[in-house]
């Protein structure tokens, strides 16, 4: 490959911290650093490249539950070979004049620029690459990264998409959710669409409802400034959860390629009917005291709601979605709960009129289970609840699951949009998130270290059902 910049703007912040620099890292490990690649962090922060390197070094060193393993010194001296470090203004033509003379002397034509900084310095980024024609690919290619979310509502979305088009071509621009990244969601397209037992029956004959949860035992730490005017809906439902109910629901693609993947996902996105009599939002108790947030905030650092896909697979099957912080347990997963037939003969037995569910376990104790019934040995009929389980951490081939970021930075050298958002989903996602954002009123407060407000059991409690304590008994390491 010709030699190529990753340009990081925004390389002090914390997702820069947390998650590029150590992706990164383990690129680096795992030798999928291109040879001809640099990185070229961008801040305001006045720092050499001695300075550069250490802060490198010190935000791998930094507690990351994502990122928790050794820091081998020779992988380390590799990388810091490879960066470099421009301070300036990300609002200053000289800066960008700075810039571009660094890239053209080093002899980087082909570059991915990555917005890893805040929404508002987005149009000063793009007017002054435009300026100097560092967005054209005249000699090599241009690339742009951009984070979820993008806008705030469907109308800001659009504008950004429109002003984004207006500098980058589509196939220039990879907007990335990090959840489109996890392997445990790119494995469910495996498990459904390479085995054929379990495909026939993932529609509304066979399932009785689905459970999504992705809930967090932390709160927000210094997020505030951030968090505080996004929310538990937008900031993880408008998105990552979406996209694993597309991931679980969506139809077979004719092919595994970018076009016809989003096209799948897309029609689930947006088939899906918002119901915003059936939304719960929710605040954990003290979120008003966290730093750089509102004391009068009304945001939502939980919701629960109820929607459903409209077409003709999953007609009347209700979806049930989940999401908050400071709750109960740290876990994320999808569960199919299958409709439990009238004449099943141990029906009456103690537990034998429990449903199946088909569990993706996106984190943590990662995999794919299946619970069933079983008989419990013994000399009566006794029926017990069992898992059949593939589990990656304890995988006999010892593979590590990768992280999204280096997944999707990976995917974004090879020039590989599957797993990226087109402005035509991130659309789709807000025009069913905007009826509900927009009946948010005051959220109700929660316990930290409960699932959240009882009003979002009564959700399912209407309808007979209840939200499945998300298990810890399968996958254990
Ligand atoms: C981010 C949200 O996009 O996703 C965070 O901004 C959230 O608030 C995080 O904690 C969850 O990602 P993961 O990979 O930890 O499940």
């Amino acid at each position: 490959m010709d030699s190529f910049a990753l340009v990081i703007f925004g390389i002090t912040g914390n997702l820069a911290q947390i998650k590029l620099i150590p992706a990164l890292y383990d690129m680096a490990e795992k030798g999928l650093l291109p040879k001809n690649m640099s990185v070229v962090g961008i801040a305001r922060k006045v720092m050499n490249r001695d300075d550069f390197k250490k802060h490198f070094y010190d935000s791998l060193k930094t507690q990351n539950i994502h990122h928790q393993h050794e820091i081998k010194e020779e992988v380390f001296k590799d990388l810091a070979d490879r960066i470099h470090y421009i301070d300036g203004h990300l609002d200053e033509p000289s800066f960008y004049k700075r810039l571009n003379e660094f890239l053209d002397k080093k002899g980087y034509k082909n570059r991915i620029y990555y917005l890893a900084t805040y929404p508002d310095l987005y149009s000063h980024v793009f007017e002054n690459l435009q300026k100097l024609g560092m967005n054209q690919q005249k000699s090599g290619w241009i690339r742009l990264m951009i984070e979820k979310p993008i806008g705030d509502n469907l109308k800001s979305a659009q504008s950004l998409n429109k002003l984004l088009l207006k500098y980058f071509k589509e196939d220039q621009i990879f907007r990335l959710d990090h959840y489109l990244g996890k392997e445990t969601l790119q494995n469910i397209l495996t498990f459904r669409f390479s085995n054929d037992i379990f495909e026939p029956m993932i529609n509304k004959d066979y399932i009785d409802h689905i459970q999504i949860t992705a809930a967090e035992e932390f709160g927000i730490g210094k997020r505030g400034g951030y968090y505080d005017l996004v929310g538990a809906l937008k900031d993880v439902g408008q998105n990552h959860q979406l996209q694993m109910l597309a991931f679980a629901t969506m139809d077979a693609p004719t092919e595994f390629k970018n076009e016809a993947v989003s096209k799948q996902r897309i029609k689930i996105l947006e088939n899906l009917k918002p119901m915003p009599e059936k939304i719960v939002f929710g605040q954990y108790e003290g979120y008003k005291n966290e730093p750089n947030v509102n004391p009068n905030s009304n945001t939502d650092t939980f919701y629960a709601l109820k929607t459903y896909i409209n077409n003709d697979r999953f007609k009347g099957v209700p979806i049930y979605i989940r999401a908050g912080k400071k709750l109960k347990q740290y876990v994320t997963e999808i569960s199919i709960v299958f409709k439990n037939p009238k004449n099943r003969l141990f029906r009456d037995t103690n537990l034998g009129d429990e449903p199946n569910v088909l569990i993706y376990r996106i984190q943590p104790n990662e995999g794919i289970v299946l619970k069933m019934l079983t008989k419990e040995p013994g000399h009566q009929v006794k029926v017990k609840p069992e898992y059949m389980q593939y589990c990656y951490r304890t995988d006999p081939h010892g593979h590590l699951l990768p992280d999204p970021y280096e997944r999707l930075l990976v995917d974004t050298i090879r020039g590989d949009h599957t797993f990226f958002n087109s402005a035509e989903e991130v659309e789709a996602q807000w025009a069913f998130t905007d009826p509900l954002s927009k009946v948010r009123g005051k959220p109700v407060i929660y316990k930290a270290g409960t699932w959240g407000p009882k009003e979002a059991d009564k959700l399912l409690e209407d309808d007979s059902r209840a939200w499945l304590e998300p298990s810890m008994e399968f996958c254990r390491i």
